[in-house]
């Protein structure tokens, strides 16, 4: 619900009006993982049946997807109540246009499909992002590994199979780093190739073994998913089916520390606990207490004091919560040391929330964040999707009323923020002016 337009503050651009201090209480839903939902979504490529994806987050991410895979033949039927039905039957070209790509990384995700399904594909560079450069050599190498001749001209990416089978070849894939995106894209090309693919030092997100579980129900093969070492063996063709997307782990982290630096008593819910491990012994560590039960977790903060954070692939602490860990431990007792080790540029959120008064140096992607009493409340800016949720928790502890600008960026990766915190007592607005 959009608040009537009255710039508060001044502030002319569309924002989230926070009043902070307030403690919330209750229950607060947590929506269909982003990061798996897109990469799912891409699934519909390598096949000419109905594939229908249960609770799929309302974010303008996946309507982007959406127009993207729709350009090559996918039809998307949007139901509005979290069901996406994608019929891959009329996919014909493999062209991704431009206009539609740029600025939606995910639209990447197509390759491997395009590739595996038609034996051709051309997808414009994902591009870098204010966090970092956003390399796809683990892509491109792994893609080449399994057969595709590959070139990078004019800021596409054109890959084919030669031959006349147009069919990738199994192969023995070692990556550099455990890429996220790359172990999704080459496990969606692999199914499909002949014979058998070995990736090592695969990524292990919850995400990977989503898609693979996926992928699985359609009909390919594959062992090892959420391990460093996945095997795909290749099959004929893929069917149809019906699944339901893992909850965003990200989104439920980021309300666990609503929860935490309001000092309140919150159930975030649903929750794989597994899927957040390390951040709920962070939590715990820095003197919250959980409470498990059948779909959720029940935290309780009273008195915050500081933990050292260092980013990592999962299992370890997920860099997508390190901008709104920090926010917390920029309330808490005593000096925390923030290290940032999977992108090269993602501290920005340390300048805004100097801004709010929060007391933190930084070293290249380390910061050394010496808690204080209270923040105070100011007109601020997410530079990045997790930024800006930073700055919204910021806003629910400052004293006073906090602006948050940069709500293109939010709204990529939250589906109504707003509404969900407003249901457990805080005081957010959203201005359009
Ligand atoms: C996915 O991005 C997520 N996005 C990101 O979430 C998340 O931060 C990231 O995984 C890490 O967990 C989606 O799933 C849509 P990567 P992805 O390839 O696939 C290095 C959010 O806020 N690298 O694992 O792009 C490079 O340093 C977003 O929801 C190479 O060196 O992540 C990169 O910074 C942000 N060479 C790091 O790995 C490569 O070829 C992580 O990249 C590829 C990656």
């Amino acid at each position: 619900m959009t608040a009537v337009a009255t710039p508060s503050q001044g502030v002319l651009t569309p924002h989230l009006e926070i009043v902070g201090g307030r403690p919330l209480a209750g229950s607060i839903q947590v929506s269909g993982a982003k990061n798996s939902a897109l990469v799912l979504m891409a699934t519909a490529l390598l096949c000419d049946e109905t594939l229908t994806l249960e609770n799929v987050p309302q974010l303008t991410d996946i309507g982007g997807m959406g127009e993207v895979l729709s350009a090559v033949g996918v039809s998307v039927e949007d139901r509005r109540n979290g069901t996406l039905v994608l019929d891959g039957s009329g996919v014909s070209h493999a062209a991704l246009p431009y206009e539609l790509v740029n600025g939606l990384r995910a639209s990447f995700f197509c390759i491997g499909p395009l590739l595996g399904r038609l034996g051709i594909a051309k997808v414009p560079m994902p591009g870098g992002c204010k966090i970092g450069a956003r390399p796809i050599v683990e892509h491109v190498r792994g893609l080449k590994a399994l057969g595709a001749a590959i070139s990078i001209e004019h800021g596409v990416v054109s890959a084919a199979v030669p031959g006349t089978s147009r069919r990738l070849t199994g192969a023995h894939i070692t990556l550099d780093c455990p890429s996220v995106g790359a172990t999704e894209t080459l496990l969606m090309a692999a199914v499909l190739a002949r014979g058998t693919t070995v990736l090592e030092n695969a990524a292990q997100e919850p995400e990977v073994t989503d898609l693979a579980n996926l992928l699985i129900a359609m009909g390919a093969r594959i062992q090892g998913a959420g391990t460093a070492v996945i095997t795909i063996e290749g099959v004929e063709r893929l069917g149809g089916t019906r699944y339901e997307v893992i909850p965003d782990r990200i989104e439920a982290g980021t309300f666990l520390l609503a929860a935490a630096i309001t000092r309140s008593c919150l159930h975030v819910s649903p929750v794989v606990p597994e899927h957040l491990s390390a951040v709920l012994t962070k939590l715990q560590d820095c003197g919250c207490t959980i409470e498990r039960d059948g779909r959720g977790l029940t935290l309780r903060a009273d008195e915050i004091h500081a933990v050292d954070l260092r980013t990592q692939p999962f299992p370890g602490f997920p860099t997508d919560l390190q901008a709104p860990f920090m926010t917390l431990l920029a309330t808490a007792k005593g000096t925390s040391v923030v290290s940032e080790t999977i992108y090269e540029n993602r501290m920005q959120h340390v300048a805004e929330l100097q801004r709010l008064g929060a007391s933190i140096r930084t070293q290249g992607s380390t910061a050394f964040v010496e808690g204080v009493p209270r923040l105070s409340g100011a007109p601020v800016t997410g530079s990045d999707l997790r930024a800006s949720a930073a700055m919204v928790l910021a806003g629910l502890a400052a004293e006073g009323t906090t602006q948050v600008q940069g709500l293109q960026h939010l709204d990529r990766g939250y589906d109504d923020i707003e509404g969900k915190l407003r249901g457990v007592g805080a005081s957010i607005t959203r201005f359009n002016p």
